[in-house]
């Protein structure tokens, strides 16, 4: 099994000037994004390491609004073996979190509010922020971010001027659908479960017109259950 070391290493950023887009995503290997309605299910014990390495490196957890609504989404932290990682590197103890939903389609009491221990960033659009912002009055700050529509770029120069470059968003597959036809994909990290699933469910890419976007392969890692997890950067 790959360790938690030699994953901060095979997965180490690329630098860390600039504003970095880092995409998270398990799929089964028929690419079906969710099994039983949820992605956790898919993934094993290394993919649930990953996670905790990706979110150690990250300034900012970014996640779309169904994503929270269908998962549940919360309680996100890192363990204190990781807040002490961040802290030699000078970064904050957490990563912070946002969620977008253009249509302020949240619950003030989710889980992803009440359980954060950094207040968290609604991203939604000018229109719905007026209308509704009040309702996550000292619980969130509501970013407003484009006029009819939620834009993605405008949303990274904001994170950016909080002092949050390293994004790391975990989905779900319309907003990396957003940002990939916005190319704002820098890097997407892969875990490819050893299941096929058939059913309905989608591909962790929807609501895009098809196209074709050439990454490369940066590294692959596999481990003894089988799952093979691919790290993908853009040209
Ligand atoms: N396999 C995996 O790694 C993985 C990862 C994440 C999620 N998932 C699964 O994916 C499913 C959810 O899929 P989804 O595509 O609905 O998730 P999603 O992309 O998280 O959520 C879509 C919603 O997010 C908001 N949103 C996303 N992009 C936006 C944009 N550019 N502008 C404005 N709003 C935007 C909208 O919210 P409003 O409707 O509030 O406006 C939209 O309805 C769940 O079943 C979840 O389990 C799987």
């Amino acid at each position: 099994m790959p360790t938690r070391a030699e994953l901060f290493d095979v997965y180490a950023l690329h630098g860390r000037d600039g504003l970095r887009v880092r995409m998270n995503f398990v799929s089964s290997a028929d690419g079906a994004v969710t099994l039983d309605g949820r992605s956790g299910a898919l993934g094993g014990d290394t993919d649930r390491t990953l996670m905790q390495v990706l979110r150690t490196m990250a300034d900012v957890i970014v996640v779309g609004a169904g994503t929270v609504r269908a998962e549940g989404y919360g309680g996100l932290r890192v363990d204190p073996d990781d807040v002490e990682w961040r802290r030699a590197r000078g970064l904050d103890d957490q990563p912070g979190i946002a969620v977008v939903s253009g249509g302020l389609h949240l619950d003030p009491t989710a889980a992803f509010i009440i359980d954060a221990v950094r207040t968290p960033v609604i991203v939604t659009t000018d229109a719905a922020a007026a209308a509704d912002a009040g309702r996550f009055d000292s619980v969130a700050t509501v970013m407003a971010c484009g006029e009819d529509d939620v834009d993605l770029a405008a949303m990274l120069d904001a994170f950016a001027r909080r002092g949050w470059t390293q994004v790391l968003c975990e989905g779900g597959p319309h907003l990396f659908g957003a940002l990939l036809e916005a190319d704002l994909v820098d890097e997407v990290c892969l875990t490819l479960a050893p299941r096929f699933v058939g059913g309905e469910t989608g591909r962790i890419v929807q609501g895009v017109a098809e196209s074709d976007r050439r990454f490369s392969l940066d590294s692959v890692v596999t481990d003894d259950e089988g799952f093979a997890f691919l790290r993908y950067v853009a040209p």
